[in-house]
This record gives structure tokens, C-alpha cells and sequence, in this order.
């Protein structure tokens, strides 16, 4: 008890009344380098404020939110793919909010917020390809993927990685992709084929095209753009984009209904979807295109305009019921298969 009193008057002491420093709980579903980055710099702007950041995956993020539901300890989730921040939305877990800031915004972040009735927002976009090692091809004479269809190619075989769709947004994305441009059943045969190519379905999204840099593995399923950043740092990595098309995300936001620190996360929302702040991405490598559309995109990032991206419905993929259907099949069809 003495030393609970000693405590208690010490932190009193410490803290006197009014100068409590205040509070943001932020998770971060992006690269953990760009995620340390909007850390130090918001503090830097806001020193009353300090953020409390854990990088978690979207479909991770997704589950703690989830999980936290009753009491909230989390105020804001930035990044990651669109769809779990949509399946929040729907379920409840997160709350409306119509920033000031959301008339500067591209129509499809505005779209993403208009989907889910302002309870989320899009706050950078990608697409999806993929990024292999140059020089892994050379040696083992293996001809550069055009086409997902390429993926099946047995001289492929133990070179692919890919992340698990259930804690991964990327993965989650791919799914819903080859969903979309093959029809459901057709998309299961193709990823229990591919799957005699892959040697590991990491946790986290970019893990492959990073373990492709480093000659762990030929190639990683990823963001276009985490391909282009590992081709930035100098590793032999060559961007792909597939033929038959491919899909994107709308890397989003979402404030937590019953956040602890709503009026905190409210500044964060705010001053993260100013163009000042979304032209530091490529300083941590980040090389998504911009929600503010007065920022500028990366030189860097591919040109989603001159990509075969298809009509993604986040609609629908986004949606509880559909993307549970779709990872409780993956998880029986894939999932289960063992790896070669
Ligand atoms: C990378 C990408 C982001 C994407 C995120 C999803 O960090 O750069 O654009 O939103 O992956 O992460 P996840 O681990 O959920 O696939």
C-alpha cells in the first residue's frame, strides 16, 4: 500500500494538472518504415500528442479491432487494403467521421468513403502484380511471368511467395482479384495449382517481394509498388503487372468507434490526408499514389492509368459475408494443402 500511495503522489508530482500529456493509440497496417515515419513526424508537429503505434497487417488489424470491440484500445487504424477496413465499417467497429480534408480527395478515396457511409477512408491506392529476382530467373533459366497464368509454369516450382489471405490485405486482395477476373471455382483450381509453386505463405504482405531482394525465393506476389521499392534500394527485382489484368486497393482509414482518444485521432486523420504529409511517403520508401490530389504521386510508383486494372467491386469484397465465405474456402482448399 505505502509503496501504491508513493507511486500514486509521485506520478501527481510528475504530472501536474493540466500538463497529462495526451494520447493516440494508432495502429499502422502499412510497410513499418513509412509507419515510423508519420509517427515521428506528427509528434514532431504535435508535441502535446503521444502516438502509441503497432504495425499490424490489415486482416491482423482487423481481428484486434475485432477482438477489442467492447473496450476499445485502439483510436485509429491507417493503411492497409481497403476491404477489412470495410468489413469494420459494416460490422460496427469503427464510427462516421466526414474530415474537413475529404473534398481535396480523389474520387476513389471519396468513393471508399461514400461505401461505407463515412466510416472509412482512402488514403493511398495501388495494384497488385508481382516482383522477381533477375538474376534467381537468369541462373535457373526461368522465363519472365507476363500472365498470372505464367505463375503455374512447373520451372517455378518452390520459387513463388505469397502471404496468407487471412492476415494479409495483399493476399486477401489477390484472392478477390483472381475471384473477379476467373470466377470463383476456376480461381480455387488456379491457387491449388499455383500452390505446388509456393514455399511459404508469409504473414505479411510485402515479405515476399523482400525475401525475392534478398535471393531467399525467384518471386513475390505483392503491391506493384513494394516491388518498386525494393528495385529502388538496388536489389535485382523486376516489376510484373499481370496480362490478364489485375486488381488494386484503396489502402484506407478508420477511426474507432468508442476511441479513448477521439478528439487526438481526429487531428492525426486530418493532418495525415494533407498533401504536405502524403509527399513524405517516398522519403520512407512508400510509393502508393496519393489520396489528396493535390499531392504529387511518386515518379517512382507505376501509372495506375496505364495498368489493365479491372472494376474491383470493394463493394462486395469488402463485405463481411464474402470475405469470410472466401477465406474459410481458402483455408479448406489451400491453406490445408502441404507445403512441397
Ligand atoms: C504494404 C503496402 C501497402 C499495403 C500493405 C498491406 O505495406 O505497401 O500499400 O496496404 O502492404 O499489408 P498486408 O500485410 O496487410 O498485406
Amino acid at each position: 500500500m505505502k509503496t501504491l500511495e508513493y507511486l500514486l503522489l509521485g506520478s501527481a508530482a510528475a504530472f501536474p494538472a493540466g500538463a497529462m500529456a495526451a494520447e493516440l493509440n494508432l495502429i499502422c497496417s502499412a510497410d513499418v518504415v513509412i509507419c515510423e515515419k508519420l509517427v515521428s513526424e506528427f509528434e514532431t508537429s504535435h508535441p502535446e500528442i503521444d502516438v502509441n503505434m503497432v504495425r499490424l497487417s490489415s486482416g491482423e488489424a482487423y481481428a484486434k479491432v475485432r477482438a477489442e470491440a467492447r473496450n476499445p484500445q485502439t483510436d485509429l487504424w491507417w493503411g492497409g487494403t481497403g476491404d477489412p477496413h470495410l468489413q469494420a465499417a459494416h460490422d460496427g467497429l469503427s464510427t462516421q467521421y466526414k474530415s474537413p480534408m475529404l473534398d481535396e480527395l480523389q474520387d476513389w478515396a471519396r468513393g471508399q468513403a461514400e461505401t461505407s457511409d463515412y466510416h472509412t477512408v482512402g488514403v493511398y491506392s495501388g495494384a497488385l502484380g508481382w516482383g522477381f529476382n533477375t538474376e534467381i530467373f537468369a541462373d535457373k533459366g526461368i522465363e519472365a511471368p507476363q500472365c498470372w497464368a505464367d505463375l503455374l509454369d512447373p520451372a517455378l516450382k518452390g520459387e513463388i511467395q505469397i502471404a496468407d489471405p487471412n492476415s494479409s490485405g495483399t493476399a486477401y486482395t489477390t484472392l478477390a482479384t483472381l475471384v473477379q477476373i476467373m470466377g470463383e471455382d476456376e480461381a480455387f483450381d488456379y491457387l491449388k495449382k499455383m500452390h505446388a509453386n509456393v514455399s511459404q505463405y508469409t504473414k505479411s504482405g510485402s515479405a515476399p517481394v523482400k525475401a525475392a531482394a534478398r535471393g531467399e525465393t525467384g518471386l513475390g506476389i505483392v503491391f506493384q509498388h513494394d516491388a518498386v521499392a525494393q528495385a529502388v534500394e538496388g536489389f535485382p527485382i523486376e516489376v510484373g503487372s499481370p496480362c490478364e489484368g489485375t486488381g488494386y486497393e484503396i489502402g484506407s482509414m478508420s477511426l474507432i468507434d468508442g476511441a479513448q482518444n477521439e478528439e487526438e485521432a481526429k487531428i492525426f486523420y486530418d493532418w495525415v490526408l494533407t498533401p504536405e504529409v502524403q509527399n513524405m511517403m517516398p522519403d520512407a520508401g512508400s510509393y502508393q499514389i496519393p489520396s489528396n490530389a493535390a499531392a504529387t504521386p511518386p515518379k517512382e510508383a507505376p501509372d495506375l492509368t496505364a495498368l489493365k486494372l479491372i472494376d474491383y467491386d470493394f463493394a462486395q469484397y469488402g463485405s463481411a459475408e464474402r470475405r469470410k465465405e472466401l477465406l474459410a474456402r481458402w483455408d479448406e482448399e489451400v491453406g490445408s494443402l502441404p507445403l512441397q
